[in-house]
């Protein structure tokens, strides 16, 4: 981290500044209008995007003075890996959306920073694909069930033959949520061409194309349409599959662990681990599907309250983070890791992997410095005591 000091002594400077604010505009100038509203756009009015931030504001860091910070360690273990720090990439779906490699220069970075990558089923390259480029790095699948139940076993056992060992299952989206820009733009077809390699390249949904008489290389239109729609079906799942989804898992990856992502109150993660899963990921999705709704950090903190401490019960977050001081308040508040999604977006569609790569690295930097100056030298270090939490506003 010293080394952006060092040369910026020397007069180099950064590629660009990753601020996230900075970021932001410098992938809106970047990217096509659908690329923009695809990213960008939040549930209705945004009120759910803007509680994921103000929750941030309301925990403040206690630092602590005189603590030997000088050998500190940003290394934790997740589902067995060691990785370089608790931050993950989120699952994002069309990455090709915001630039020609897509998926692939982002498992790439992950894989060289010993992040996890988590792959999304609405992903715009194929999962052997990203396997290849990810190398040891380690790789979650997630999965957007389908109504259709031999094709949700071949995606995982495609995904766990290409060495994604974690299966997280996303709650919030099977259908997507009223976004404005999207919905004003009509910007849903525009999706159909780029976001649907994950789909296309599958066994069972290329019969399925067969069966219902469409050719992809005819008609890719509408081949890609019939992925997404059967992504985002807009038909509810309810509790009653979890066991079929979870055993069908741990049946082909060998007992992995399966986790559930969008739970935002304490009823719904006691239901998580009454049927039998790994872990959740305390999530809304980026405050894209409803809007109104609770920050996720808030409610990260009642979900830790009651479950922080229930052994082989693993808690992720996601929704907000934009800084290492987000992580770590995350971290204080009893998330075992942290999901980041817009920031690699905007380094993605600001300058393609060399960009994911500066925006990954600078946050670790951020992290690691954080954690030196505040005085926590290992992750265990952080926990609830390195936090206050103050009313809105002070
Ligand atoms: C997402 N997210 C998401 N989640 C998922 O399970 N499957 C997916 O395909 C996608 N796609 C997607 C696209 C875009 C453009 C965004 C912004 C988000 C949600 C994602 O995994 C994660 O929950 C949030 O992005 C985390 O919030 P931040 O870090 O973006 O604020």
């Amino acid at each position: 981290q010293r080394k952006a000091f060092i040369e910026g002594t020397k007069g180099i400077l950064p590629p660009f500044n990753t601020d996230p604010g900075r970021l932001e505009d410098l992938a809106h100038e970047k990217l096509s209008a659908g690329g923009w509203f695809y990213a960008s756009s939040n549930a209705g009015s945004s009120l759910t995007h803007r509680a994921n931030r103000e929750a941030f504001y309301r925990y403040k860091i206690l630092p602590r003075m005189l603590r030997e910070t000088n050998t500190r360690d940003t290394t934790t273990e997740l589902f067995g890996h060691k990785i370089s720090a608790p931050i993950m990439f989120a699952p994002v779906g069309i990455n090709k959306i915001y630039h020609p490699t897509g998926e692939l220069s982002v498992a790439k970075v992950a894989g060289e920073l010993n992040l996890p990558y988590c792959l999304s089923t609405a992903g715009s390259q194929s999962i052997e694909d990203v396997a290849a480029v990810n190398g040891n790095g380690p790789r979650f699948y997630q999965l957007y069930m389908p109504h259709d139940d031999e094709l949700t076993i071949s995606l995982l056992t495609r995904a766990h033959q290409s060495g994604f060992d974690v299966c997280m299952m996303t709650l919030d989206t099977w259908q997507l949520a009223w976004r404005h820009d999207d919905v004003a733009t009509a910007n849903y077809a525009f999706y159909y061409g780029i976001g649907a390699e994950l789909g296309l390249s599958d066994p069972i949904f290329q019969k399925r194309l067969k069966e219902w008489g469409i050719d992809p290389k005819k008609d890719p239109q509408a081949a890609g349409r019939r992925w997404i729609d059967n992504v985002w079906h807009g038909k509810a799942h309810t509790w009653d599959r979890i066991p079929w989804v979870r055993d069908q898992w741990q049946k082909i990856s060998g007992g992995r662990p399966f986790l559930l992502k969008g739970i935002q109150t304490v009823d719904d993660a006691k239901k998580a681990l009454e049927y039998g899963c790994d872990g959740i990921v305390v999530s809304n999705h980026a405050g894209r599907q409803v809007d109104g709704a609770i920050g996720s950090l808030d409610a990260l903190a009642e979900i830790c309250k009651e479950l922080g401490s229930t052994p082989n019960f693993t808690i992720l977050f996601d929704s907000g983070v934009r800084s290492a001081s987000d992580i770590f308040k995350a971290i204080a508040l009893g998330a075992k890791a942290v999901m980041t999604g817009r920031l690699w977006i905007w380094g993605l569609s600001i300058q393609g992997e060399f960009g994911v790569r500066h925006v990954m690295k600078s946050l670790l930097a951020d992290f690691d410095i954080l954690m030196n100056v505040a005085g926590y030298p290992t992750i265990k270090d952080i926990d609830r005591k390195a936090l206050k939490w103050m009313p809105y506003g002070s």
